[in-house]
């Protein structure tokens, strides 16, 4: 028999566990570090495996149980499980509004909504008996759903016993499961280190991993749930207001989207619509709109339901992110280092609120990933500002003897021949800088603000200059004439002399952004300011043996192994013989590294940064001295973090580390002269 102490000592870990778990899953704020949290989880596990006496079902140990299910149990919805009308455009949220007021009359202007995000995953009902979860259960078609009580429980945020008092004693709450974005990513990495089959997207994914027969499956995903609202309710009473509902349910346990509010009028909810909209990449989750419900319960009674929908609510969608279209054709385009990248020609769609008629299909590894065809009907996604991107092939409606998609065997542009070195996934055209391609790309990023800057020199230009072979390469854009430049198309007298001093100025420049401007292979803007910082002039860094590359962060072996070959290449150090001739100069970096402002500092940058992006902001903390870490540790100095920012934020936290938001980042590049 378990003493009494060993009783209270049980006790005291079970609520001890369960507070941590409210903090950490539900507010969102982690109190007490992974160390301790498991080592009193080790430690209530031992003594309910010393005193089976003490074992209950709701104890925080319990999440996974036995044995897998042979099939999943219907369940029936006492209420049923409705959905949601949809508005598409502003005039519909007006017309929402109108018939609400003709309904309920006009002394109610302006209606309070509840505003929500709408999460796209898996809308579920929770039943809690006398505070203890006993079921779990799918829509299914809304009557009737599944019983996934065994998986649920494995979910971490969804409380197996809610938390103070005041519940009904029968309690049925409704939300939404969902897969956060990360947790998305990395299921899928995992899968495809194992070989295993990818998911198409979050929804998905947390459809396919509540839909498991075993809860040990369940348990290695990473879920979520939002509640957004209650079914059947006995023996106890609810607020009056939606919004009173959401927070009481936080009170008992449950996890509530942080983003909801309650707003007055119509034309208020479409703030909230336009402020979601612009956060809408930046959420951790996906999601496809907002949920508006009128917020007096009351209210919601009096305005009922037509067919599947409640009268009291709409959803205003989001334009989808996600759409059908067909592969017209794939062409190969030859980049700046040769390599050949596909790229799928698409019958134009309407997708993420952008007409889309291209996208990458960065290598043949990706095409047989996707198993493409020629011809094949096939899923886009283009998200916020991201390149669109083909997600899926549509199987079903591939039309007959739809034919393959070939590699070329020559180089598509200038017919040298092309090679996958390694293991590389990439193929790459040989021809080095006789490639037209390679030619244009060079001289393109040559120019680019964030190399040479070379206003005026755009993408149309550098094709009429290659192709009429009065640029070969990136010094030759130093002898062009006024008279040569008048010989172009659509060049007139003034832009050709804007050009031309454009050019000059341009031969003013600073060491790193020449190394960047060269376009040596995987030599980015961080890693030319490395190296132009170590050595400190040209000489110093072309004269520099492996050894002594390798010593400069963020210089591995294949970056050594680029720089070498790039300075033992004649042809490459005749264009810098000849770009130095033409008069491109730069002061050597006079300030030795040790004295610069975050010498001796090891920082870490995580999340989403509005203003810069994240390898910005890492060239300008590097300006400034600071070595720049991928992952938190002891040895951190400071982590910037943006929206968004997940585990590494957590560890800092953690770890007592100092943590900065961007605003304060900006601050501090701005006091050392150095912002933006
Ligand atoms: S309320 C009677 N609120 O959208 C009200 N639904 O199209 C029914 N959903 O099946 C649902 N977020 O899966 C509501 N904040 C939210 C929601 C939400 C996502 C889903 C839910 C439902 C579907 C209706």
């Amino acid at each position: 028999m378990p003493t009494s102490k060993l009783i209270r000592e049980v006790q005291a870990l079970r609520e001890r566990l369960d507070d941590w778990n409210y903090q950490y899953y539900v507010l969102d704020q982690p109190t007490v570090p992974d160390a301790e949290y498991d080592r009193c989880m080790r430690r209530l596990n031992e003594l309910e495996a010393q005193h089976p006496a003490l074992q209950r079902p709701d104890s925080p140990t319990q999440r996974v149980g036995a044995a897998p299910l042979d099939k999943f149990r219907q369940v029936s919805h006492e209420i049923p499980m409705l959905s949601l009308d949809n508005a598409f455009d502003e005039q519909a949220m007006l017309d929402f509004n109108r018939r609400l007021l003709d309904r309920l009359g006009a002394q109610y202007q302006p209606l309070e909504f509840a505003c929500e995000p709408k999460l796209d995953g898996i809308a579920v009902s929770l039943l809690y008996r006398d505070g203890l979860l006993e079921r779990g259960a799918t829509r299914g078609d809304g009557s009737t759903g599944e019983d996934i009580t065994h998986n649920v429980r494995t979910i971490a945020c969804i409380p197996l016993r809610l938390r103070g008092a005041g519940f009904p004693g029968l309690l049925e709450v409704r939300g939404e499961i969902y897969m956060p974005r990360a947790g998305f990513e990395a299921l899928n990495e995992l899968a495809r280190q194992r070989g295993d089959k990818t998911f198409v997207n979050p929804r998905n994914a947390a459809a396919g991993s509540l839909r498991q027969l075993d809860a040990r499956i369940t348990a290695q995903r990473p879920l979520q749930m939002c509640c957004y609202g209650v079914g059947q309710v006995q023996g106890g009473a609810l607020p009056d207001t939606h919004f009173e509902v959401l927070a009481s349910l936080q009170e008992w346990g449950l996890r509530i989207n942080p983003e909801s509010r309650v707003v007055s009028g119509i034309d208020a909810c479409d703030a909230y619509y336009r402020e979601l909209a612009a956060r809408r990449e930046l959420l951790p989750y996906d999601i496809d709109g907002i949920v508006y419900k009128v917020n007096q319960l009351a209210l919601q009674q009096r305005l009922g339901f037509v067919s599947r929908a409640p009268r009291w609510a709409i959803a205003r969608k989001f334009p989808a992110q996600e759409e059908m279209t067909r592969l017209l054709d794939v062409e190969f385009q030859v980049g700046r280092t040769g390599a050949i990248t596909p790229v799928a020609r698409l019958a134009p769609v309407f997708v993420g609120g952008v007409t889309v008629s291209n996208a990458t299909l960065h290598n043949a590894d990706e095409i047989a990933r996707l198993g493409l065809r020629l011809g094949d009907t096939v899923i886009v996604r283009r998200a916020g500002d991201v390149i669109p991107q083909i997600v899926s092939v549509v199987q079903s409606r591939r039309p007959a003897g739809a034919a393959e998609i070939v590699f070329p065997q020559r180089c598509p542009v200038c017919g040298s021949a092309v090679e996958r070195s390694g293991d590389e996934a990439v193929l790459r055209c040989m021809g080095g800088l006789v490639c037209a391609a390679q030619q244009k790309a060079a001289i393109r990023h040559f120019a680019s603000r964030r190399a040479m800057d070379i206003d005026g020199l755009g993408d149309k230009l550098i094709d009429q200059l290659v192709e009429r072979g009065l640029v070969e390469n990136v010094a030759g854009l130093y002898r062009l004439t006024r008279e040569q430049l008048l010989g172009l198309e659509r060049m007139g007298e003034k832009s050709a002399d804007n050009l031309l001093q454009a050019l000059e100025a341009s031969k003013h420049t600073s060491l790193p952004r020449f190394l960047f401007a060269l376009g040596i292979r995987e030599v980015g803007e961080a890693t030319a300011l490395a190296l132009a910082r170590h050595f400190g002039s040209w000489e110093a860094l072309a004269g520099a043996s492996e050894e002594q590359l390798l010593q400069v962060d963020d210089v591995g072996p294949v970056v050594a192994d680029h720089l070498v070959q790039f300075f033992d290449s004649p042809s490459s150090m005749e264009v810098v013989a000849q770009l130095r001739a033409a008069g491109v100069s730069w002061p050597d970096l006079a300030v030795a590294a040790a004295e610069l402002p975050l010498a001796g500092q090891t920082w870490v940058v995580t999340g989403k940064l509005e203003a810069m992006d994240r390898d910005a902001a890492k060239a300008a903390l590097q300006a400034l001295g600071a070595k720049v870490a991928g992952s938190v540790s002891a040895r951190t100095h400071c982590v910037v973090a943006g929206p968004g920012a997940g585990s590494k934020l957590g560890r800092a936290t953690e770890l007592g580390i100092e943590v900065i938001d961007e605003a304060a980042f900006q601050a501090l590049l701005a006091r050392h002269g150095s912002a933006g």
